[in-house]
């Protein structure tokens, strides 16, 4: 009998302060309205000096772990999806592990941007699949602050840090129903940080390296690859556009979110959106909206959820899963 993953616990957490458009106004050349209009945003949460990228996913883990009502030492494999890791190495899968006081399981780092989280829980729910994991925290963890550059307008208003996580346990059931992955490093050079450890290392030193974006060519791309995937989807199931109970878009602005949705002809009611509160978190913002949704009632046990995600990369994928 075939075996499945399904989800039984989702957490999230978001650093205490909040940098409003109105404070942005006061730091760079933008307004409120510009930014709400393009964006959708009017709120971001950035983390404390001090603040790192495991304390976000352990506040996370520790949430979904308790609502999945497991323990330490259930969980037998970690895995968190981040572009923004506390250290060099060890991974920050590794840092929160011990934070959990979890030891000896598999842990490691995915890195595919705002896709992130997407390749994690494919990744976690092959390990489900194969019988290598029973009970697995996938986690998505950005401290996104710490990469951009506060006086570039262009990027500055977009991104916010935070953090979700999800349980995925073993079941006769589904579960994960399918999971699709795609990227084209073609496009590095339209949304990417130009410098890290073995190229330029002095701007990570010097706290220069940051996000550089070619914002209208990454919006088109992102409307049509996020409709391909959802397509490629679908098709993979036998399912029609109506069937899904759920959109758990990636939130990166509402043009991206309603662009995605018109073209699925996806009712705005049926698309979790909380980029509004929480700008572009990368990796972390699908595990965060899943769990906004079902912490507030709104998905339910049995409906049929569509995640999907666009990001550097270029990288782009899609998680259909029946909750
Ligand atoms: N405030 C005021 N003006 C601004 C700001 C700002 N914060 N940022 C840029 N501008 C200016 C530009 O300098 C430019 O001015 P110019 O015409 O004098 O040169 C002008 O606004 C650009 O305006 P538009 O072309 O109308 O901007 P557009 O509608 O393309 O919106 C945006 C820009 C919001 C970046 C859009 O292209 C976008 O959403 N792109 C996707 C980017 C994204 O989401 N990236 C996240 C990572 S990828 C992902 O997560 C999917």
């Amino acid at each position: 009998m075939a075996t499945f993953s399904r989800i039984v616990g989702t957490g999230s957490y978001l650093p205490e302060k909040v940098l409003t458009n109105a404070d942005l106004e006061t730091m760079v050349d933008t307004t409120d309205e510009w930014i709400r209009t393009r964006t959708g945003i009017e709120q971001r949460h950035i983390a404390a000096e001090g603040e790192h990228t495991v304390d976000l996913a352990e506040q996370a883990s520790v949430r979904a772990m308790e609502a999945a009502g497991v323990t330490a030492g259930d969980i037998d494999l970690i895995i968190v999806a981040t572009t923004t890791s506390d250290q060099v190495f060890p991974s920050t899968a590794c840092l929160l592990q011990s934070r959990l006081d979890v030891h000896g399981c598999p842990a490691f780092d995915i890195q595919a941007v705002c896709t992130g989280f997407v390749y994690a829980l494919s990744v976690a729910d092959k390990f489900v699949q194969t019988g290598t994991s029973k009970c697995a925290l996938v986690v998505g963890a950005e401290t996104f602050s710490r990469i951009i550059d506060w006086t570039d307008r262009n990027t500055c208003v977009l991104f916010g840090d935070g953090a979700g996580a999800v349980v995925i346990k073993a079941d006769q059931s589904p579960g994960i129903l399918s999971t699709h992955l795609h990227a084209d490093g073609d496009y590095a050079k339209l949304l990417h940080v130009p410098s890290g450890v073995s190229n330029n290392y002095a701007a990570v030193q010097e706290g220069r390296a940051y996000v550089e974006m070619d914002g209208s060519d990454v919006f088109k791309m992102a409307v049509r690859k996020l409709g391909s995937i959802v397509e490629e989807t679908l098709e993979a199931n036998g399912l029609e556009r109506s069937d899904i109970d759920w959109l758990i878009p990636h939130q990166a602005n509402t043009r991206i979110i309603h662009a995605t949705a018109k073209k699925l002809q996806m009712p705005l009611e049926k698309v979790v959106i909380t980029v509004a509160k929480q700008g572009n978190t990368s990796a972390a913002s699908i595990p965060l909206a899943l769990d906004t949704a079902v912490r507030s009632g709104d998905v339910k046990a049995g409906e049929l959820l569509l995640l999907e995600g666009f990001g550097g990369g270029f990288t782009w994928g899609s998680a259909l899963i029946k909750y």
